[in-house]
C-alpha cells in the first residue's frame, strides 16, 4: 500500500509518498520564508493554499505514480499553528473522499520520531527532538512515547531563530548560526536554566538580545561570532545534561536525535559523546526527514492505520494543542532493556 502524507503543521508544506515496507518513493516540499520578521499565520496559510496543488503533482512524478495507485491519506492533526494545519486537513479530506480512501490525522512529533525510528533502523531509543515549534526529551513506556523533559518557554530553534533575526539573518536563521557559531572562538559566560528535567531559553534569549544591542558591553574583547558560539554552547550544553539524565534513568540503549534543529552538527557531536558514554547506539535523522515533511506524516499514518484503521471525517477536527504523551502506540512492542 502507498501511503501520501501532508503535513502542514507551521512555515512548510510538504506531501510524502511511501510505501508500507518504508520505501520513500517521493517527496515535495515548500517552505513559506517571510521577508522580515517572524511567521505571521494569514501570510503563511496563504503560501500553503498557493503551493499544495504543485506539491501533490511534483510528488506523484517523482515516485512515478498516478493519484490513484494511493491507498491511504495521512495528515499533521497537530500540534501546530490552528490555521495552517486546517489547509492540510482540508486538502486531506478532499483527497480521501475523492478517491474514496481511508484518512488518518497523525501527531505531528511522534511522526518525527517514528521517521527516524525506521530510516536509522532503532527500535526503542531515547528521542531529543529539537525544532523551531518544539524541544522535547522522551522514551517509550507503557504504550506511549513519555516527555521525560520539555522546553517551559521557547522552542530551541525558535530562539536560534530570533537571535538570528535580531542581527538580521532572515528566517529560519539555525542554519546560518551554525556557521557564524563556527567562527566563534571565546566563550561567554550565559545564564543556564535548567529546571529539573526542563529547560528555560527565555533568560538566555533576553541577555544575548541585551548584549547584542548593547555592543559596548563586550566589544573590546569579544566579537558577535564569539557571543554566538557561547550561545550555541550553552543552550546545547543544557539540552546534552536533560538528555544524559533521560538515558541514565530509562537505560535505553540507543539514542535518536530528530527535528529540524537535529542538522546541527556541533549538537550531534555533543550528544554522540554523551551516548557513548552511556554505550547507547547514536543515531540522528537523515537530513531530506529531519525537517517537517509529508514523508513521516505517511510512514506514522501507515502505522497508525495497520493498528487502529481509519479516522471518521468527524474525528480529524485539527488539534493545535495536541500533546505526544496523549497518543496510544499501540504498534510499538514494549522492550527489556
Ligand atoms: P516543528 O513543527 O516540529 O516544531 P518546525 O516547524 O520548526 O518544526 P523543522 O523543519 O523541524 O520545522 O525545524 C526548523 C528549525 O530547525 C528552525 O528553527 C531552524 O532554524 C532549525 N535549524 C535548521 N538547521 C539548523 C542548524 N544547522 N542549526 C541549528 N538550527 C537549525
Ligand atoms: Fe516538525
Amino acid at each position: 500500500m502507498i501511503c501520501l502524507g501532508i503535513e502542514s503543521t507551521a512555515h512548510t508544506f510538504s506531501v510524502g509518498l511511501i510505501t508500507d515496507t518504508g520505501k520513500l518513493l517521493g517527496l515535495s516540499s515548500d517552505t513559506y520564508m517571510p521577508s522580515e520578521g517572524g511567521l505571521k499565520p494569514i501570510d503563511v496559510v496563504e503560501h500553503h493554499y498557493n503551493c499544495y496543488d504543485s506539491l501533490l503533482k511534483s510528488a506523484l512524478i517523482k515516485a512515478k505514480i498516478r493519484l490513484k495507485e494511493v491507498g491511504l491519506i495521512a495528515f499533521s492533526q497537530g500540534p501546530g499553528l490552528g490555521p495552517c494545519l486546517r489547509v492540510g486537513a482540508a486538502v486531506a479530506r478532499a483527497l480521501s473522499l475523492k478517491l474514496n480512501i481511508p484518512l488518518v490525522g497523525v501527531n505531528h512529533c511522534i511522526a518525527h520520531i517514528e521517521i527516524g525510528r525506521e530510516m536509522c533502523g532503532v527500535e526503542d531509543p531515547v528521542t531529543l527532538y529539537v525544532s523551531g515549534g518544539n524541544t522535547i526529551i522522551s522514551a517509550f513506556d507503557s504504550d506511549h512515547y513519555q516527555v521525560f523533559g520539555e522546553t517551559l518557554d521557547l522552542p530551541i530553534g525558535n530562539m536560534l531563530d530570533m537571535v538570528a533575526r535580531e542581527i538580521g539573518i532572515p528566517h529560519p536563521g539555525g542554519p546560518r548560526m551554525e556557521s557564524l557559531s563556527k567562527l566563534g572562538k571565546k566563550y561567554f559566560p550565559l545564564p543556564y536554566i535548567v529546571k529539573g528535567m526542563d529547560l528555560s531559553f527565555s533568560g538566555l534569549y533576553s541577555k544575548i538580545r541585551s548584549l547584542l544591542r548593547n555592543p559596548n558591553l563586550w566589544q573590546k574583547e569579544y566579537t558577535q561570532e564569539d557571543l554566538i558560539y557561547s550561545l550555541q554552547e550553552t543552550s546545547f550544553a543544557m539540552l546534552t545534561e536533560v538528555f544524559e539524565r533521560a538515558i541514565a534513568h530509562t537505560e535505553k540503549k540507543s539514542v535518536l536525535l530528530t527535528g529540524g534543529v537535529a542538522a546541527n552538527q556541533r549538537l550531534q557531536e555533543m550528544i554522540s559523546i554523551i551516548a557513548k558514554n552511556h554505550d547507547a547506539e547514536f543515531h540522528v535523522v537523515p537530513l531530506k526527514v529531519a525537517g517537517d515533511n509529508g514523508a513521516m506524516i505517511a510512514w506514522a499514518g501507515i502505522q497508525q492505520f495497520h493498528s487502529g484503521g481509519a479516522d471518521l471525517i468527524d474525528a480529524t477536527k485539527i488539534k493545535p494543542k495536541w500533546r505526544m504523551d496523549q497518543v496510544p502506540i499501540p504498534w510499538k512492542k514494549e522492550v527489556e532493556n
